[in-house]
Formats: structure tokens, C-alpha cells, sequence
């Protein structure tokens, strides 16, 4: 297993290229699901969670390619499997996303329920309950989902409530959208969760020949059609990619501009960095979701109250990369998380470098230190690995982070991107480091 090794006190100066995004990429991915035409992505993210999806969609029958130019190409040519094994979806809960595409075009779907996962329970009762309301035949056995189209074959267009106790579901929109847009009739989906990741899915299932209206807002209207053909798209650049290194500028007290910036998706961030005292300047907005733009510290941060909601509110997957920063800020900062509860394990590894946090249940304190000390941490869960890595780069001294392969997840080779603006960061083996107590 790799590990980060990271000498901090080192200001970040220097341009930075957005890659796309990872949880656009993955519903993307499993639209070739729906057409015997190949689809093309372009800018498609090389991460591990994208090449599981690859390794799904081949098991599915799928040709796939993957360049490096990032131009991937996606084929279904054999239409006879339909199942998602334990052994993949294990790996990735997104696989989740293969189970309303292969239910509309081949009839039914068998995906391995996913489990729970280092930041809360996530059930996937939402994207059930949409489906069904489709017309879809749901079982459960031997921990598998097993869905059906109804007599006839064909899903049949519906209302449907998508809100759960925490909100909308993304991946839930994604796979109730991606079903209905072969479903016999139209569908209206209510409460749907308005990411910019569905408003990128529902642009290339209409390029697809999907008819959908209001992707981006919470009731979005599908009127089925007959088939979707091929179509070749560009991949929405990654806000979170973005929005972490937006922050790693502000801790670090650097100046940093980022080229490929989904702005538009990020008006919570820029807003809260505002406040903190980390100000993001506008380049080029020409494309609002391309856009360059420029991250310095006005002066010392200030605190905030922070509460993750669904976009177009503060983002979860932007959580720990903020408390990071305000570990830092002249006062008590409030961080509430609202989307995933227990998303915290980088709480305790951030105090062991002398941050001052207190939790109680989905809230924490943070109160501001002069500085944060380097110290070896365990990375947990993909955002929490970023968040720790931020810490590190601001840190006195040395801090070790081990299990990365958690951030090559969802960040393509940080370490270069992070090396190549000015950190001193390198990536061990981490049977080189010293032993942990
Ligand atoms: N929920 C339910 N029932 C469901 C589905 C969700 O109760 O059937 C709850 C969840 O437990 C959570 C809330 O609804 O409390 C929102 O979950 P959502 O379904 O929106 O999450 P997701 O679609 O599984 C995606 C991202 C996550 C991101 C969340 C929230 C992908 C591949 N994943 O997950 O990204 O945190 O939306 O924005 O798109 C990450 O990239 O690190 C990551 C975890």
C-alpha cells in the first residue's frame, strides 16, 4: 500500500488544469448500457473507481478503451449478461449506476446490494422505490437486487417522489432518469437531486436521442423514447477536484490558478472561501462551467459556520477539505453535516495534528490554532484523504498519510498535480515508513 510523505509550510504557486469529474464519468459510463452504439467520453478521469466501472461494463458485455488522451469508448455488443457480481460492486458503490440502464434496455438487472461504507450506511431504497414505480419487478435474494421489467418488457412512464430523509439522491435521479428515458410513456421525477453531474447525464442521454426537460431542478420530465443511438460527449469538469485545490490554495496561503474550473458549479464554495478570507477571482468565465480563475488569502482566515446540503448548498464531498482549512481560522468555526451524518473520521486524525475539534453527533466545533503539526495520520475515506493531505501541506514539519489508495479514488495522481505547483510531497511504499504505534 502507498502512502503521501509531506514536508508542509510550502505556499502553492503555480496554474492547475481541471480533470473531469469522476461522479459525472460514472453514470456517463453506464448510459452505453442503454444502446447498441458506441459511446463516446471525452476528458474522462483515469482513476480506480473508473476503471472498475470499465471492468463492470466488460463483464457486461461491453467493449471498452480508454486512451491517454482521455477518450474513452464504450460499446455494448453482448446484451446477454445482466449481472453486477459482489466482487466488482464491493470495490465501488457506484456500481449501483448499471442497474436502471440495464433494466430499461435489457429487461432486467441483477446487481450485488451494496454494503455500507466508511462514511455511513447508505441504503439504496430510493433508487428502488423509483424504479418500481416505473413498473419494475424488485427481489431481493442471496444479497442480490434482481429488477424486471413488467409483462410486456417495457417500463412504463410514472411519477415519481425521489426525497429521502437526507434530501434527493444523485445516483437515484441518475439511474431513475437513465430508465425512463426508455420507458413507455412519460415519467416525471419530483424532488430530483439538481448536481450538475445529472444535468452532464441528462445532456448526453439527449444527445442520445433522450427527450428530457428540467434536469438541473428538482421535477425533471422524461418522455420515453423507442431507442437511443450513440452519441460522443465532452465530461463535465470535477467541481470537488477543483474545490479541494481551491482550498489547498487558502491553507497554504499560496496563489493558485485553475484552468478547466466548473465555477458555476461551485458558488457555495467561492462564497464560504469568500468569508473565510480566501478569495477566488474570476479570469475567464466566458465557459462558466471551463472557466480560469485565481485563489489567494486576502490575510489571516476568518471562521465560519459551515452545513453541507444538496447542490446547489455546500457540498459533502467538500467537507473535510474545509474543516482542514479551519482549523486554522482566528475563532470557533460550526461544521454541520447534513448529507452523511457520520462522515467524520477525519476528526481524530486531524487532532493528532493539533486541531481542536469537538463533535457532537453531525456537528463539530472547530476551534482555530495557530498552527497545525506535522504527524503520521490513516486516510479513511476518499474526501477525508484530501482533507488530511491539506493539512499536511500546512503543517510544521513532516506528516505521513497511509492509505492512499483511498484518494486514487477520486483524485488522478495528487501528489504530481500537488509537486507540480510547489508541495513537497512524495508518495513511499508504506512498508518504508517507520512503524505506527
Ligand atoms: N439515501 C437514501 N436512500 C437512497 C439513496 C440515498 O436514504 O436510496 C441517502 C444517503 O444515505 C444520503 C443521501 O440520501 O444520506 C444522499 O445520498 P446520494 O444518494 O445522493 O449519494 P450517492 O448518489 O450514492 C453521490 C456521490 C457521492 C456524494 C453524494 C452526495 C457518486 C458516485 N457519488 O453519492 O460522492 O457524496 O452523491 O452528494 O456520484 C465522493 O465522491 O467522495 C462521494 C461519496
Amino acid at each position: 500500500m502507498d502512502a503521501f510523505v509531506i514536508e508542509g509550510g510550502t505556499p502553492l504557486k503555480g496554474s492547475l488544469r481541471v480533470n473531469g469529474s469522476k461522479n459525472a464519468a460514472l453514470p456517463l459510463m453506464a448510459t452505453a448500457l442503454l444502446t447498441d452504439e458506441p459511446v463516446v467520453l471525452r476528458n474522462a478521469p483515469r482513476l480506480a473507481d473508473i476503471a472498475n466501472m470499465r471492468r463492470l461494463l466488460h463483464e457486461l458485455g461491453c467493449d471498452e478503451s480508454h486512451d491517454d488522451e482521455g477518450v474513452m469508448r464504450l460499446h455494448s455488443v453482448d446484451p446477454s449478461g445482466s449481472h453486477a457480481r459482489y466482487d466488482i460492486v464491493r470495490t465501488m458503490r457506484a456500481s449501483i449506476c448499471v442497474l436502471g440502464p440495464m433494466l430499461a434496455k435489457r429487461g432486467e438487472a441483477r446487481v450485488s446490494m451494496p454494503g455500507g461504507c466508511a462514511i455511513g450506511e447508505r441504503p439504496v431504497d430510493l433508487h428502488l422505490r423509483g424504479l418500481e414505480a416505473l413498473g419494475a419487478r424488485v427481489t431481493l435474494s442471496a444479497g442480490d437486487i434482481h429488477v424486471a421489467t413488467p409483462p410486456g418488457g417495457r417500463l412504463i412512464g410514472s411519477h415519481v417522489f425521489l426525497g429521502g430523509a437526507f434530501g434527493p439522491t444523485v445516483l437515484g435521479t441518475a439511474n431513475v432518469m437513465s430508465a425512463a428515458t426508455l420507458a413507455k410513456g412519460t415519467t416525471v421525477i419530483e424532488s430530483a437531486a439538481c448536481e450538475p453531474e445529472i444535468t452532464d447525464l441528462a445532456k448526453l442521454l439527449t444527445s442520445m436521442g433522450a427527450k428530457i426537460e428540467g434536469a438541473g431542478s428538482p421535477r425533471i420530465t422524461v418522455h420515453g423514447v423507442e431507442s437511443l443511438g450513440g452519441a460522443d460527449h465532452q465530461v463535465l469538469p470535477d467541481r470537488i477536484e477543483a474545490g479541494t485545490y481551491l482550498i489547498a490554495a487558502g491553507i497554504t496561503d499560496g496563489d493558485l490558478e485553475l484552468t478547466n474550473c466548473p465555477l458555476d458549479a461551485l458558488l457555495a464554495l467561492k462564497d464560504h472561501l469568500d468569508r473565510a478570507g480566501v478569495c477566488v477571482e474570476v479570469i475567464d468565465d466566458t465557459d462558466p462551467l471551463r472557466a480560469t480563475v485565481r485563489a489567494t488569502r486576502r490575510n489571516g482566515l476568518e471562521p465560519l459556520t459551515v452545513t453541507t446540503h444538496p447542490h446547489p448548498g455546500f457540498p459533502t464531498d467538500l467537507q473535510a477539505q474545509m474543516m482542514s482549512l479551519l482549523t486554522l481560522a482566528s475563532g470557533n468555526s460550526v461544521i454541520t453535516e447534513r448529507i452523511f451524518p457520520e462522515r467524520f473520521l477525519h476528526v481524530a486524525e486531524l487532532s493528532r495534528m493539533g486541531a481542536r475539534l469537538f463533535r457532537q453527533g453531525p456537528t463539530v466545533v472547530v476551534s482555530g490554532v495557530e498552527k497545525l503539526v506535522g504527524a503520521p495520520v490513516m486516510a479513511s475515506d476518499l474526501r477525508a484523504s484530501a482533507g488530511l493531505i491539506l493539512a499536511g501541506m500546512a503543517a510544521e514539519g513532516t506528516t505521513t498519510v497511509r492509505r492512499v489508495y483511498h484518494l486514487d479514488r477520486g483524485y488522478e495522481r495528487m501528489e504530481r498535480t500537488l509537486e507540480s505547483v510547489g508541495a513537497k510531497i512524495k508518495r513511499v511504499d508504506e512498508r518504508e515508513l517507520p512503524m505506527m504505534d
